[in-house]
């Protein structure tokens, strides 16, 4: 399903001493023995799923589409994400592609001049809204929708209360005490499903499915990774080997990993995996620092530093093998722009070579290299993806002998914001 080249030998990276170490945390992830592994809970949930669940996302993406012209959604870090990056992945660039509701973010900073004007362009428009938040204490989420509240009460009257969904705790926080106060729908986000691995989840499927979406088929193809990464094979496991060759190249004072991609619409899954890897290994003076590029865009700046900076840089691409639609590009009569030799070659085909040329350019700079390979970019295809990442994720974190799902470091500045404002109690 993903297709996994390496620019090393994986007989190097595989030593009989690393395959030890990955059963060993293999054993203790199925088992739920390791670290953190009271977060385990979305190792088995795209097969474990109840089908009432996954109706009830169901029925209220309907409501929204039938009540809804725009569904704010509002949360940060792994309760934006996930969805961020479904939404950007699959939407067309240039139309809501038929959709009826657009959904926007919120809460993701604190931009007042964004949050200003989010509000004005609500105006005239049928809203809803769905606050995400696990902790349900988060500040920036809880600023925007203390906002959003008061504009859907100043609007809607009572009815306000019919058009908020909260996604939270199912006790903890004071998210879910508004809602109950309220009386807001509310979908639980199970308590050991941390914030970056909870994308199947209602905090990502809501917001996905509300756009239109299928998460019937995001979920199937997380299921079909489920299957395909659980058994201990690093000779075909992809998501093992991803782990181990990125361990392997961290060793050896590779410490940077650039994931390069050639679609602009895979930006956000970027972002996803920077946060999921970031925030899962970046801990205790160790991990790999995660960074994204997108060519040929990004090959007219940061091409320059990865061809000849600091050598501590591997790159991965992730690639995409059918687009959706394309371009082929034609003869034309003068050929004045020098572009005639192109004719014949679709984009997708330039893209392909410019990747070529790219990876072996930087091969020789000095930067080792992996490449991902999807077939298509659907529904199926990223719940496939995202689950290998996650998977992928713990392996890696392990390997370190980190915990990945924890992020200690996280409430370090939240804390300084607190006592900076004279929060009671801070
Ligand atoms: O992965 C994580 O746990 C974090 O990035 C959280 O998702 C983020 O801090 C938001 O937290 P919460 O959902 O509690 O508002």
């Amino acid at each position: 399903m993903i297709e996994l080249t390496y620019s090393g030998s994986f007989e190097t990276v595989l030593t009989d001493e690393k395959k030890a170490a990955l059963k060993e945390i293999h054993d203790n992830l199925y088992n739920k023995e390791g670290r953190g592994s009271d977060f385990l809970g979305w190792l088995d949930w795209p097969s474990t799923v109840q089908p009432e669940f996954m109706e009830r996302i169901q029925k209220t993406a309907d409501v929204i589409q039938e009540k809804a012209e725009v569904l704010v959604v509002i949360g940060i870090g792994g309760s934006y994400l996930g969805a961020k990056a479904a939404l950007t992945a699959l939407s067309p660039y240039f139309s809501k592609g038929g959709k009826k509701t657009e959904v926007l973010f919120a809460g993701h900073q604190v931009s007042g001049e964004y949050l200003k004007q989010l509000l004005t362009h609500l105006d005239g428009k049928e809203v809803m809204v769905n606050v995400i938040s696990k902790s349900g204490k988060t500040t920036e989420p809880a600023l925007a929708f203390r906002f959003l509240k008061k504009y859907m009460e100043d609007r809607y009257g009572d009815a306000a209360a019919e058009r908020i969904i909260v996604t939270t705790d199912a006790e903890k926080g004071a998210l879910v005490n508004l809602a109950i106060e309220n009386g807001y729908e509310r979908f639980v986000v199970p308590e050991d499903v941390g914030g970056r691995y909870s994308v199947f989840t209602a905090v990502g499927l809501l917001p996905i499915a509300a756009a239109g979406f299928s998460v019937s088929q995001l979920m199937a193809g997380a299921k079909d990774a489920e299957e395909a990464y659980q058994a201990f094979d690093p000779e075909t496991n992809t998501a093992i080997r991803y782990a181990a060759a990125r361990h392997y190249l961290y060793t050896e004072g590779y410490t940077t990993e650039v994931m390069a991609t050639f679609e602009p619409k895979l930006a956000y899954v970027q972002e996803w995996w920077k946060q999921l890897f970031g925030e899962s290994e970046g801990k205790e003076g160790k991990g790999i620092f995660p960074a994204s590029v997108s060519f040929t865009t990004d090959l007219h700046s940061m091409g320059q530093y990865i061809q000849d900076g600091i050598r501590n840089l591997f790159e991965s691409f992730l690639l995409i093998k059918e687009s959706n639609e394309d371009l082929t590009v034609f003869e034309a009569e003068n050929d004045g722009d020098e572009l005639n030799y192109l004719a014949g070659i679709s984009l997708q085909e330039f893209n392909h070579v410019a990747y070529k040329g790219t990876s072996s350019a930087h091969l020789d700079g000095g930067v080792p290299q992996m490449s991902l390979t999807i077939e298509k970019m659907d529904e199926f295809h990223l719940g496939h993806l995202f689950y290998f990442y996650m998977i992928s994720c713990a392996y890696s974190a392990y390997l370190l002998d980190i915990n990945p799902f924890d992020q200690p470091g996280v409430e370090d500045y939240k804390n300084n914001i607190f006592k900076l404002l004279e929060k009671p109690g801070y």
